[in-house]
Parts: C-alpha cells; structure tokens; sequence
C-alpha cells in the first residue's frame, strides 16, 4: 500500500473564500495581484484580484482553470494566428488546455480563482506577447518551470524596457509596458480601457 497514512497528513479546515479575500484583500496588488489559497504538491490554487498590468502571454503543456468570483474579465486567447478576447462573467469557469497562449486582463474589484498543476523542473513553460496592431509574435521566452515564479516578473520588465526587443518586426508598433486596466466594455465589443486612456 502506498498511500500515505492519514494520521501523518496535516487536513486543513475548509476555507471560506469570500472572507478570506476580504481579509486578504491588501495582497492583491499590481502587476499580477495574485495571492496562493492552497500551495500543493500536486496543484495550487490561486485567487487574483484587479486591476491587473500586464500584457505577457503564459504558454504552459499543463491546463488551467479559471472560476470568476466576482466581477467580470476578458482573458484573451491565441487562436491559430489570431487573437481572441474570451468574457469570464462572475459565476462562470473557464478551462485553458495545455499550449493555448492566454493572457487574464482583470479590471478593479473583481476576484477570481485559478487553479494549475505544479509543473516540476525541467518542463518548459514560455512567456509571449503579441502586437496589439498586428496580432504577429513579437517576442518568445522559454522558462524552466523550477526558475519561472523567480523570474517571470524580472522578465516582463526586462522586455518591456528593451526597445529592439519588444518592436513588432511585423508592422513596427512597440509593445509597451501596459498601465493597470480601469474597466472593460463588453458591449457592443469588448475594449479594454486602461489608466491614462478613455
Ligand atoms: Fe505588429
């Protein structure tokens, strides 16, 4: 028998989700505002609030789940060559397999919970953004999973200040350091509106 003994394992009481974001609520801060509910061996689960400042697609072989506990998101999704803005209304999941380039954009107040596998070391996950104008890949870096909590912020910043680096060789339009979103418009398209922009 190889199942752990329970008497050796430490059972958490159940967690009540909605207070526990509002006794946590100053940890959701930009660029990522995530803070982790459960750190497992096997998976972890995360609650993100928003406004979130980011602009970074997260490639990944494992799935994601997305559950919106409160407000709603756009998370935008490539699409065989193009990108695709997904609404996640409160209430709603939202599953991502494994390769689909995805990117969360999270407006203030809104809270939402993801849950991934733990990727051990020596699987490969990347980080890419593409041109707000013309849609090509503009840049496409590869992380071992064991460095990339590390150094997935330093990396954004790294690309974002590089003006070769984040040029789309397409068309010429920079991709720039996003500022956090102020609210999203679902209708009748879904724009995304960030500090600094009407
Ligand atoms: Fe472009």
């Amino acid at each position: 028998m190889s199942n752990t003994p329970t008497d050796a394992v430490e059972v958490k009481a159940p967690i009540d989700l909605m207070a526990w974001c509002e006794a946590n609520k100053a940890g959701f801060v930009p660029p990522v505002s995530n803070q982790y509910l459960y750190d497992g061996k096997d998976f972890f689960a995360m609650v993100i609030g928003g406004p979130n400042a980011r602009n970074d697609f997260h490639v990944t072989d494992s799935e994601e789940l997305f559950m919106q506990l409160k407000g709603d998101i756009v998370v935008i999704i490539r699409e065989g060559d193009r990108l695709r803005k997904v609404a996640v209304r409160e209430g709603e999941t939202f599953f991502v397999p494994g390769g689909v380039p995805h990117a969360p954009t999270r407006g203030p107040g809104t809270l939402g919970l993801v849950i991934e596998r733990r990727r051990p070391a020596g699987e490969i996950e990347h980080q890419q953004f593409y041109c707000d104008h013309c849609e090509a890949l503009v840049h496409d870096q590869a992380f071992d999973c064991a460095d990339i909590v590390e150094h997935f912020s330093c990396a954004m910043e790294a690309f974002w200040a590089d003006e070769a680096l984040s040029t789309c060789s397409n068309c010429g339009t920079r991709v720039c350091k996003p500022m956090p979103v102020k609210r999203i418009e679902f209708e009748p398209e879904i724009r995304i509106i960030r500090e600094g922009e009407e």
